[in-house]
């Protein structure tokens, strides 16, 4: 979800007002979302590296979290949306990761759409992560390093059990990853959009889908092999 701060340069207002202005692209997006039956939509909303912006920045980003959260709990579970988080939820402030465990407890009985926050989140410390699990469950005789293997790799990821990315998108025009699921996306469709973040609705997605559907998925076989 990026181009908060250029929206808000556009408009001569304040970065914080450009990211406020993107919780209409949240809720219209996942709206959306919802409407076409999509299983699961993971938002990038606050990266590792996000914290060493300036902590005004981070401090409204924070309050903004706790907003949107107490604002969305009850029509996302009318939605019968479902939320996860995956990222270092231990540095988040305490009153950000009390609001985020309220609200996912509230919707832990929804079937519908899940949304998985990556927040306090890059993928590089995921998969750091993981290998610090499987080194000491391996020292611990759990595992044994012939043991290891793709699958269970995925196992020590934060996202276990979440299908890796069909489609991912990325707005504002900027064409780079920025340390998101380096792992999950090996086989994604990249789509990239110069609508800024605070600008995007569900027809933007709606338009990324349709984009998608047109696209032939190889995973390294050929043509001919996926026609037949
Ligand atoms: C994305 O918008 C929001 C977060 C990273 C939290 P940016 O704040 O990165 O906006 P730009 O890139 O400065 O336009
Ligand atoms: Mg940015």
């Amino acid at each position: 979800m990026d181009g908060n701060g250029r929206w808000a340069a556009r408009h001569g207002s304040t970065r914080s007002f450009g990211h406020e202005q993107g919780i209409e692209a949240v809720r219209s997006t996942v709206e959306g979302a919802g409407e076409i039956g999509i299983s699961y939509l993971t938002l990038f909303a606050f990266s590792t590296e996000n914290w060493a912006r300036p902590q005004e920045e981070v401090d409204a980003l924070m309050n903004l979290l706790v907003y949107a959260i107490e604002q969305e709990t009850e029509n996302l579970l009318r939605n019968n949306v479902h939320v996860m988080v995956i990222g270092d939820t231990a540095k988040l402030p305490g009153q950000v990761r009390e609001k985020l465990l309220n609200c996912i407890d509230r919707l832990k009985n929804n079937t519908g759409l899940t949304v998985v926050l990556a927040l306090s989140y890059s993928s590089k410390w995921e998969i750091v992560e993981a290998v610090k699990k499987i080194a000491s469950d391996a020292l611990n005789h759990k595992i044994s390093p012939d043991d290891i293997n793709i699958g269970l790799f995925e196992k020590y990821l934060s996202t276990t059990g979440i299908p890796d990315p069909e489609l991912l998108i990325r707005t504002s025009g900027e064409y780079r990853i920025s340390n998101f699921l380096l792992w999950q996306i090996a086989y994604s469709e990249l789509y990239f959009t110069e609508k800024l973040w605070p600008d995007f609705r569900k027809e933007d997605l709606f338009e990324a889908i349709a984009d998608f559907q047109n696209r032939e998925r190889r995973f390294g076989l050929t043509s001919e092999q996926i026609a037949g």
